[in-house]
């Protein structure tokens, strides 16, 4: 790709005034000030199970129907029907006031046939609440062991994590017409949310339109339309009003996804110089009603693999994909089983790894994380640390896809006046796309930063109303936007182009678009400044309309992150000093958002190493932490020093970053706090009991 003003520089989001300002309206904001067509509107609230597993002998709305303010009541389960896991939907309601509604519920009247339920994973797995093994097989499997001098066997854990964006799911719902909706929600994919509701309502899609400029994160659990979309567009109808169904915190923990936790046995066998030959891991884990509890193959070069996998069916929430679902438990797995085998062969991890590691880029990232952290200055063998405050080092690797497609329609326009509006119905769940999509057409239209922040320049997204655009998961939403909105500004350009030349006197192809003038470039003297350009125009303004296209993009980018902790030996907590991540990402777009994402990703995977975690109670089948109180997560004082080092490689193309990030943390925090004590921690969170238990000062 080639070079610009804009791309790669540190471009503050369009949209950051409007955040800062709450002038930003999310999904939980939107209201009559904000949309006139709310003007009153009713708050919807659904009723949930209380137990974990049961029949509906009988469910009975007729009392809440009378209740004061009620507008509209929805069984949603039929009398006989079976409850899966507390927290699943039984009924609905939209009322004049949010009490109303919430009072409403507690008069519904349910009969529940309590029936036997399973909420833990080894408890489950005993009693055979499983799948039949999935078995996947590289070389001679698990008999490439024979070709091992030495091999480390051990068991990790990770528990199941809740996906806890700062704002919940929900949806905003207001009928315009017989047969037009208009959906406001919190959601990673506009289109494909408009499409399912068209389905489910029987419209045609194009009299659904759904509508979300900001969103307070999703994290892969707003990646197709929930539940809550459609009971909030049938109560909305029912009542003949606007109905804003916004989930509570302990809903959001309950019934909108979860990540699914892992019990994983690897075994690595190695020859004494340290060459990898075979791997092999038994992994189970639960994914509550749904499946999807499986984990990836390890990054590194194992000629012998064997993998094999169980889902554990539990009675909890199904999961949902996780910002790089799985990775994260997977790479915790296999980079603390490797430094268990450096330990053993009496061997640097870290040459450990860049040997046996088949990814050119991630080799070089591995050396340049090395000496960001201090390595060879710092680390010292397992075990030689002493005294009540440990320092340790460790490391961890990640790997993703990243790659965009076609599906996305961009619209440029430019006017007489100078102005530029761009226009896509993509989403920002918060990486910073709207500035993505900013910087793509700055970029096609040789446009300055300066430019990009003026009031001359608007850029729209999410809504259905705007070109179609895919779903953001996967991180694919770069390289599926960008060459799309490039598109579309490189062909308005090229029609500007053709009044500059007849002015001019220059041929079109002669003429390039830069630092805001448009001029020859044989003779860089003679041009027009963009604005003397755009007046140029015969019509009030020109249009252009651009999709994806190939050579602008790649996929696959490595990564490897580098944690420096402190243990206390007495009190157990583990404090991360620092955390060195060294991402690709091809063509870096936007250095200051890309820099945010890792740095999203580091602080989630601290979080995940140390704090996360759902606990279900087995004899209740209940969560017990299902609130932002005693579930744990990181916050200011958990985020340490983070040395963010992002290698620009133009040459691959646009490539997404917003997953890998998170992936390496927990691993090589955990390989940190090993390195600290000598002794290791099996099983995420590393709370303070577990350090302890670890150092043998408190009973296991
Ligand atoms: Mo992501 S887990 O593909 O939103």
């Amino acid at each position: 790709m080639a070079a610009t003003q804009v791309r790669g520089q540190r471009i503050p989001r369009l949209d950051a005034p409007a955040k800062v300002t709450g002038r930003a309206k999310y999904t939980y904001d939107v209201d009559q000030t904000s949309d006139p067509r709310l003007k009153g509107m009713l708050y919807g609230a659904i009723l949930r199970s209380r137990l974990p597993r049961a029949r509906i002998r009988r469910i009975d709305t007729s009392k809440a129907e009378k209740m004061p303010g009620v507008r509209a009541v929805m069984s949603l389960v039929g009398e006989g029907a079976e409850v899966q896991y507390a927290g699943e939907a039984l009924a609905a309601v939209a009322a004049e006031t949010w009490e109303q509604a919430k009072d409403a519920l507690s008069a519904i009247e349910v009969e529940y046939e309590p029936l036997p339920f399973e909420v833990d994973t080894d408890r489950a797995y005993e009693k055979g609440l499983r799948s039949s093994p999935r078995v996947e097989r590289r070389g001679r499997g698990e008999d490439g062991f024979d070709e091992a001098d030495v091999v480390v066997e051990a068991t990790y854990r990770t528990p199941v994590q809740i996906h806890t964006p700062l704002e919940t799911h929900g949806s905003v719902v207001v009928w315009t017409g017989p047969s037009q909706v208009v959906v406001y929600d919190s959601t990673q994919v506009l289109f494909s949310v408009r499409d399912s509701l068209a389905r489910e309502l029987n419209l045609p899609p194009e009299n659904v339109q759904v509508i979300c400029e900001y969103m307070g994160g999703g994290f892969g659990s707003k990646l197709w339309m929930q539940h809550y979309t459609p009971i909030a567009a049938r109560l909305s109808r029912k009542a003949g009003a606007p109905v804003k169904l916004m989930l509570s915190r302990e809903e959001d923990f309950l019934a909108t996804g979860n990540n699914p936790d892992a019990v994983q046995t690897i075994r690595i066998g190695a020859k004494k110089d340290g060459t990898f030959v075979a791997f092999s891991r038994r992994s189970y884990g639960t994914g509550g009603v749904g499946g999807g509890a499986d984990l990836p193959a390890p990054v590194y070069r194992f000629p012998h693999l064997y993998l094999e996998h169980v889902d554990v069916t539990t009675n909890a929430g199904p999961a949902a994909p996780l910002r790089a679902p799985k990775w994260p438990q997977a790479a915790f797995g296999v980079d603390s089983a490797i430094d268990e085998l450096a330990a053993k062969l009496g061997m640097d991890p870290v040459e450990l790894r860049i040997k046996n590691d088949p990814s050119e880029i991630r080799r070089k990232e591995w050396q340049i994380g090395a000496e960001r952290i201090g390595w060879k200055e710092k680390w010292r063998p397992w075990g030689s640390h002493k005294g009540v405050l440990r320092r340790g080092l460790g490391c961890g690797a990640s790997a993703w896809g990243g790659g965009g497609g076609p599906g996305s329609v961009a619209e440029v326009e430019i006017f007489r006046d100078g102005s530029v509006v761009v226009r896509l119905g993509t989403q920002d769940i918060g990486t910073g796309t709207k500035t993505v999509v900013g910087i793509a057409a700055a970029d096609g239209l040789g446009l300055t930063p300066e430019f990009l922040r003026s009031d001359q320049f608007r850029v729209y997204i999410g809504d259905t109303r705007l070109g179609r655009s895919g779903g953001s998961g996967g991180s694919t939403t770069a390289a599926s936007v960008y060459p799309a909105v490039y598109d579309a500004a490189d062909k308005a350009l090229a029609r500007l182009k053709e009044f500059v030349a007849k002015k001019l006197g220059v041929p079109a192809d002669r003429l390039v678009s830069q630092g805001g003038r448009i001029f020859d470039k044989q003779n860089p003297t003679k041009g027009l400044t963009w604005g003397e350009a755009t007046r140029l125009l015969p019509t009030e303004a020109i249009s252009q309309r651009g999709e994806w296209r190939p050579g602008m993009t790649g996929s696959g980018v490595a990564g490897c992150q580098f944690a420096e902790v402190e243990v206390d030996t007495e009190t157990g907590i583990v404090r991360v000093v620092k955390v060195v991540a060294v991402h690709d990402c091809g063509a870096v777009i936007n250095r200051l958002t890309a820099e945010s994402q890792v740095i999203g990703g580091v602080t989630q995977g601290i979080s995940f190493a140390l704090l996360e975690g759902r606990l279900m109670d087995w004899q209740t089948g209940l969560m017990i932490n299902a609130d932002l109180e005693n579930y744990k997560l990181a916050g200011a004082f958990e985020v340490p020093e983070i040395d963010v080092v992002l290698l620009d490689m133009p040459e691959r193309g646009v490539i997404g970053l917003g997953e890998p990030p998170i992936i390496p943390t927990a691993a090589a925090i955990a390989n940190a706090v090993a390195n600290a004590l000598g002794v290791r921690v099996r099983e995420l969170p590393i709370t303070p009991d577990k350090v302890l238990k670890a150092l043998g000062k408190v009973p296991s």
